[in-house]
């Protein structure tokens, strides 16, 4: 799987993502060899940068976050493709350059007319740039030459806004053109979830509702917002990563098994069970979040929310949100799925875990099995990648005692192969054309119709639930488990 001759043109490319994420994941991908010799990268942004500037920033992005070990000789055959384009993306001008510099790759390093156009900018600015794409020509390909467009999240803000966004997007490029970002598709342990499922014969029979009594899905981070407040506050926990890494998630978890792993075929599986999602009818009680107060972290003290920089005092934005959802399908009916995520949380890490009911009957005497919980097997997303199977065990010992153990997989013991960065398979797979790991507009749509209602809740209450920093989230979160006599794993 190697890019035929091609170019990659990004929007936004001074900001964050493009710096640790986007420009270290070209570098590697060109270091294992999987771009065309003749591969170019096109940086446009509001900056007076010449080539020289952006090869620059692109060499020091590249030697902090990439992957793999600098090599000259990789650098140097890459970093000639790169060019930038300064301007504003209501500058017109600047547009007709970005074409002439396209045509002249097309020349000069072959790239055959083929290019992709990253967005990585907000969402404010798609419409314009979009439109600036069609203005100038840009968007349309000629002869088996193609063009393409790469969204970056957040999809819109809610299912008006996204609606709204898909319908520019398609007046302008046609569906197979359009790649959305949800970069936790491209990680290797979220494959792993359908290879898990549907490679094996021993867990399906017993994932459903018979066995399994409730999913949590946990995405936990111990850092705060950072420098993103711009982009967080009015955003929110929920907005910004459950409407689309966990639902995803909980999609891959709860779907039937797809006739192919076609993008359609995918799509439609992924699609029934979002919409088979239903929300709580007390959203009071079942919708918990909250925002973090300050505390410790790491030994360190750390700000609260509503210290960090740039965020309003009396900001209501969430840090900290958990929602219990049913998928009202025959395999699931009944079965909770609890997911939660928070910032400045204890550690950093994200899991599937199915927890099975318990055993109807225990021959043993009372006190020996009272530490025996729930069976549970637990897909370990990041960053301790693999699975576990906890179940209970016979003590060593003369007495007939039962204790919980974990059978553990772990990627890096049982796999010499490295995993590639998120962003170098989704970038890779753009490239190449190829769709199963981005989400079409029908999931980000259901994903939004799931939230919108919630959403409208939390406006009309009051300010979050503090937490304290490096703990486990509000108190109402684990109220919302203790009411249905369940509580939360502690990854
Ligand atoms: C992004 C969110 O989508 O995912 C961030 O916008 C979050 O707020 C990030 O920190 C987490 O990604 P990962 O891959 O580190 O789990």
């Amino acid at each position: 799987r190697v890019a035929g001759p091609c170019g990659l043109v990004i929007f936004g490319v001074t900001g964050d993502l493009s710096r640790k994420k986007l420009m270290p994941a070209i570098y590697d991908l060109a270091n294992r060899g999987l771009l065309p010799p003749g591969f170019a990268l096109v940086g446009f942004a509001r900056r007076d940068w010449a080539n020289e500037d952006f090869a620059q920033v692109v060499h020091d992005a590249v030697k902090q976050y990439a992957r793999t070990p600098f090599r000259e000789e990789v650098w140097a055959q890459l970093a000639e493709g790169f060019r930038f384009v300064p301007g504003e993306f209501g500058d017109d001008q600047a547009f007709d350059t970005l074409a002439r510099t396209i045509r002249d790759l097309d020349r000069v390093r072959g790239t055959g007319g083929n290019h992709a156009f990253y967005l990585s900018i907000p969402p404010k600015f798609f419409p314009q740039v979009i439109s600036q794409l069609r203005r100038s020509g840009l968007s349309a390909s000629e002869g088996h030459a193609w063009r393409r467009i790469v969204v970056e999240k957040p999809f819109g803000h809610d299912l008006q806004s996204a609606r709204e966004l898909n319908a520019i997007i398609s007046e302008v490029f046609p569906p197979e053109a359009v790649f959305r970002i949800d970069h936790y598709l491209g990680k290797e342990t979220v494959q792993n979830i359908l290879a898990l499922r549907f490679a094996n014969t021993l867990f399906e029979p017993i994932w459903n509702r018979s066995y399994v009594d409730h999913v949590q899905i946990t995405m936990a981070e111990d850092i705060g917002i950072g420098g993103r407040a711009g982009y967080y506050d009015g955003i929110g926990a929920a907005r910004d990563v459950i409407q689309n890494h966990l639902l995803q998630l909980l999609a891959l978890t709860a779907m039937e098994e797809p006739v192919s792993f076609d993008a359609d075929a995918l799509c439609q599986e992924k699609t029934k069970v979002l919409s088979a999602v239903r929300l709580p009818r007390d959203l009071a009680l079942y919708t918990p979040r909250g925002q973090y107060a300050a505390g410790w972290q790491g030994g360190e003290r750390v700000r609260g929310y509503l210290e960090e920089d740039g965020i309003p005092k009396n900001s209501h934005t969430e840090t900290f949100a958990a929602i219990k959802l049913e998928v009202d399908t025959r395999r699931w009916a009944g079965v909770p799925f609890y997911l939660r995520t928070g910032k400045r949380l204890a550690r950093r890490v994200t899991e599937v875990a199915l927890v099975f009911q318990r055993a109807p009957h225990l021959p043993f005497s009372k006190t020996a099995t009272e530490e025996l919980g729930q069976n549970a097997l637990v897909i370990r997303i990041q960053p301790d990648e693999g699975v576990t199977l906890r179940f209970g065990s016979k003590v060593p010992g003369t007495a007939m005692e039962v204790r919980d153990v974990n059978m553990d997989f772990a990627y890096g013991e049982s796999f010499t192969e490295s995993s590639p960065e998120a962003y170098e398979r989704l970038l890779l797979d753009v490239l190449l054309g190829d769709p199963p790991l981005f989400p079409s507009h029908e999931e980000v749509e259901l994903a939004w119709k799931i939230l919108d209602p919630i959403e409208e809740f939390w406006a009309a209450q009051g300010p979050p639930e503090p937490y304290p920093a490096g703990g486990w989230g509000p108190a109402c979160a684990h109220e919302m488990l203790a009411r249905d006599g369940r509580s939360w794993r502690r990854p």
